[in-house]
């Protein structure tokens, strides 16, 4: 099976076997077949954040499966099971009909059980906020889970899907708990400015907003094939960040809860000078230096060549290390 359109960087890539489950048991068979025939099972989301190798062994598997099932409520809460395979932003819309809370995540690429595994974020928000608990199955004990969200080991972009359970767990579904009333978060600077100027606006007007300011930024994946944030933004200590910032008055750096702080990787790439520049078939975006984009025609070896030299320099100017968003498939 040729995977290559279901991946964003549309890199090219076949899959020795592929199946989609459209029911908890057909999933099961699947996992069962594998394991008689020996063959190591991965998962596949919407393919936004995700590095494929031209050769995949196994068997991949997608999930089918996009009901919202109404759970239950109190006066403040609504709880809502939404099925793995929803696509997220159909899913931010819908939501609008029960509650709120997920506004700020509009048109994040990707599916709902992708959510969970980087912890998807942006704008002041990220699922973790909103998210009750996710269930699915281990792939090593073929055990049903249901996982809270402490039990979920949330951090920014990172789950315990990326480490202890890396590679061995598949979400089937999310439950989300939405607020009944809008209390909307718009700390973020460009939000914070718009929200000033639109008192009383509504939770449909704050997703137009976040609409508009991703795609003025943020290349469309439908249009030019990219993955989102190419990097983490590092998070160094306080004393390395003192020093940068005595270098460099202008660059950005949010102090975290822990004393440590964060910086933007896409301010350090652009001063690097790879903001909007190519290596062979990728490059960097000319808007949002932090999003790698490759013409279509791009193999796993160009992501890499480029993902290298861009670190190497960040690196060699600033001595902060840049982590790839995107896994490795
Ligand atoms: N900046 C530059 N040059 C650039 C890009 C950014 O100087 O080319 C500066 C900006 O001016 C700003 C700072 O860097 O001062 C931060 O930029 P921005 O607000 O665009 O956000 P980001 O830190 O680059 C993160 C997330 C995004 C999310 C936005 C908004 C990560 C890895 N990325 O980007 O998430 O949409 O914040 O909350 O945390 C994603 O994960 O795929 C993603 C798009």
């Amino acid at each position: 099976k040729d995977l290559t359109s279901f991946n964003t960087l549309k890199l090219p890539a076949r899959a020795q076997q592929f199946a989609r489950f459209f029911s908890i048991s057909e999933l099961l068979t699947l996992l069962d077949q594998a394991r008689q025939k020996q063959l190591p099972v991965k998962v596949l989301g919407g393919g936004s954040n995700v590095l494929l190798g031209p050769r995949l062994d196994g068997l991949i598997i997608q999930s089918a499966m996009q009901s919202v099932t109404f759970l239950r409520e109190n006066s403040q809460f609504v709880w809502l099971k939404v099925d793995a395979g929803k696509h997220w932003h159909s899913w931010v819309l819908e939501a609008q009909g029960y509650g709120h809370g997920i506004e700020n995540l509009a048109l994040i690429p990707g599916t709902v059980g992708a959510s969970p595994i980087q912890n998807i974020g942006a704008y002041g928000v990220d699922v973790a906020d909103v998210l009750e608990s996710v269930q699915g199955v281990c792939l090593s004990s073929r055990q049903l889970m249901n996982l809270s969200r402490q039990d979920c080991r949330f951090g920014y972009r990172d789950s315990v899907f990326k480490r202890e359970l890396k590679n061995d767990f598949v979400v089937t579904s999310v439950v989300f708990r939405l607020a009944k009333s809008f209390t909307p978060r718009v700390s973020y600077g460009p939000l914070a400015n718009w929200a000033a100027q639109h008192p009383g606006f509504t939770p449909q007007q704050l997703i137009a907003q976040v609409c508009d300011i991703r795609a003025a930024k943020l290349p469309d994946p439908a249009l030019v094939a990219n993955a989102g944030s190419f990097f983490k933004n590092p998070v160094v200590g306080h004393h390395q960040a003192e020093r940068l910032a005595a270098d460099y008055p202008a660059m950005p750096a949010y102090p975290q809860a822990d004393g440590r702080v964060k910086l933007a990787a896409g301010w350090l790439i652009e001063q690097v000078g790879w903001k909007g520049k190519t290596l062979g078939h990728a490059a960097m975006h000319h808007q949002q230096a932090l999003v790698l984009t490759t013409d279509g025609e791009a193999r796993l070896q160009d992501v890499f060549a480029l993902r290298d030299a861009v670190a190497a320099d960040v690196w060699a100017k600033f001595a902060v290390e840049l982590e790839p968003e995107p896994q490795l498939f």
